[in-house]
């Protein structure tokens, strides 16, 4: 949505396989006992194609298995791409993550090669929705910066009500929003430039504003870490806020670490650590894409979405080891790495958030350390929190959406280290190696006021590019996968009840 946007979806009126244009995308179900079922319009699509299917089912060459898919043509010609979904009556949460892959990994079949084609998805219930997500999800390509473009489907007919269609879209253009973003190369997206892209694309929704603290405003209100942070780089931090206003009450908080590109600064990476340094602002690049698809469903909410952003990078002007300086609360925080930087800028903006814009709780979401990544790997972001409310409605939401996270503690006996490694300063911004992830997780709860807190350390599925073969098939191989946002637009969603 920044460079990328989903194919145009419409509804279809009447019989797919007669009203439908391009390809004809088919699920098939596997009975409970392991056989492929034949019904519905699987079946009549199987008589169409002259018994492809049931011909394939017979000699053991199509089984039904998730994102499984045959090719057929029908006497006149066009073609019906028949896709596994799995089995039957299972789980609903397994059902929904069935859906998406499966039709994700269709439509991948189809994206370079036709421009458009009819979905089948009334047939799979209350997976339909998410069906349709999935393909929208596998149609993402990152072209933008492409001569050749390969990307072809724009046009998706859907047997599905308009409100299902609508609801998916909005979800569509959140992530892809997320990973253009999160994707995009570092100086397309410099903080300056960042913050003018945000405003521009958010100053035509309803209901939503956009505040650009720029880098003078930012020194002269005391945000030390954000300054500090970015002050290496010729291109300047900015904090950028969203405010969506559709509900009552205080505003959710979403605070997203949106560092450009992290070469650690003055402790500078290691060659091969840098390049997947350009999704270090998957955080942000979550919480933008959530923010635009709660916007563009008008969920019942109010919400605020702090973006810092700041470049990392060493040069003369850049914060040293061993500088003290005073974040936005007053707290004066050692630095006694600079390749700690993501949680300086978080801090500045989750005190901002509970003290002066009155969030009624704050979510965060960061590439934060590499021990969460080298704890849990691509496929799990590390979630902390003090509040079982907060931790079991977004494991909730997290079931439902497929974005696994897995609890790891906020350990109070470590909370001492940060003030002895500190001799001159009040805390360090990082004291321990050995559970890295914590220690970092501590120092942010450090700026949350008391206010109810979670952190989502997404420093393996924020990045995803290590995947491969195990990611989803609705993720874009090799990029980072726009992690968070339908998480959190489902956890925003069951709070606001709509
Ligand atoms: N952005 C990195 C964390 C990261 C590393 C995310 C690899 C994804 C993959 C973060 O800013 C960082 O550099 N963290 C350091 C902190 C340390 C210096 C205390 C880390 O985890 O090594
Ligand atoms: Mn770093
Ligand atoms: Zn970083």
């Amino acid at each position: 949505m920044l460079y990328t946007r989903p194919p145009r979806v419409e509804a279809l009126e009447g019989d797919p396989l007669e009203a439908g244009a391009g390809d004809v995308v088919v699920p098939v179900f596997k009975s409970k006992d392991g056989s492929v079922k034949l019904e519905g319009t699987a079946a009549r699509a199987d008589e169409l194609v002259g018994g492809a299917l049931s011909g394939a089912v017979k000699a053991g060459r199509f089984k039904g298995d998730v994102g499984e898919t045959l090719a057929a043509y029908t006497r006149e010609g066009r073609s019906v791409v028949f896709v596994g979904v799995g089995e039957e009556g299972v789980e609903e949460h397994k059902m929904l993550e069935n859906a998406r892959s499966a039709l994700a990994a269709a439509v991948k079949g189809l994206v370079e090669k036709s421009q458009e084609a009819t979905l089948v998805l009334s047939e799979l219930g209350n997976a339909g929705v998410e069906a349709l997500v999935g393909a929208l999800l596998g149609a993402y390509k990152m072209e933008a910066f492409k001569n050749e473009k390969k990307a072809r489907l724009s046009r998706l007919l859907v047997d599905l009500p308009g409100d299902s269609i609508r609801e998916a879209v909005a979800i569509a253009e959140g992530v892809y929003l997320a990973r253009d973003l999160a994707n995009a190369p570092p100086h397309e997206v410099a903080p300056p430039r960042l913050a003018e892209r945000l405003r521009d694309l958010f100053s035509g929704l309803e209901n939503v504003d956009v505040e650009v603290f720029d880098y003078d405003r930012l020194v002269r209100e005391g945000f030390g870490g954000i300054v500090n942070v970015g002050r290496g780089s010729e291109e300047k931090p900015r904090l950028v806020v969203i405010r969506y206003r559709g509900g009552e009450g205080d505003p959710v908080a979403l605070v997203g670490k949106t560092i450009v590109f992290d070469a650690g600064g003055i402790n500078l990476k290691p060659s091969q650590s840098l390049f997947e340094m350009r999704a270090d602002k998957a955080g942000g690049a979550a919480v933008v894409g959530a923010t635009w698809t709660i916007a563009r469903l008008g969920l019942k909410v109010n919400l605020v979405t702090l973006v810092p952003a700041a470049i990392n990078v060493p040069s003369g002007s850049s914060y040293l080891p061993s500088d003290v300086i005073r974040m936005w609360d007053g707290t004066y925080v050692e630095v006694t790495n600079t390749d700690a930087e993501g949680r300086l800028v978080l801090a500045d903006a989750i005190a901002y958030a509970a003290k002066s814009l009155a969030a009624r709780e704050i979510i965060d979401l960061a590439t934060l350390t590499g021990a969460a990544w080298i704890a849990l790997g691509p496929l799990y972001a590390a979630l902390f929190t003090r509040r079982e409310d907060l931790a079991k409605a977004i494991e909730e939401a997290s079931k439902k959406t497929g974005e696994r996270v897995w609890r790891l503690p906020l350990v109070d006996e470590y909370k001492a280290m940060l003030g002895k490694k500190a001799p001159v300063g009040e805390v360090a911004n990082a004291a321990m190696r050995a559970g890295g992830a914590i220690c970092a997780a501590l120092f942010l709860e450090r700026f949350t006021h008391g206010k109810p807190w979670a952190h989502l350390d997404i420093a393996g599925p924020g990045i995803g590019s290590d995947a491969g073969p195990m990611a989803p098939k609705y993720w874009p191989q090799g990029l980072a996968p726009g992690w968070g946002v339908r998480l959190l637009v489902e956890y925003v969603r069951s709070k606001a009840g709509g």
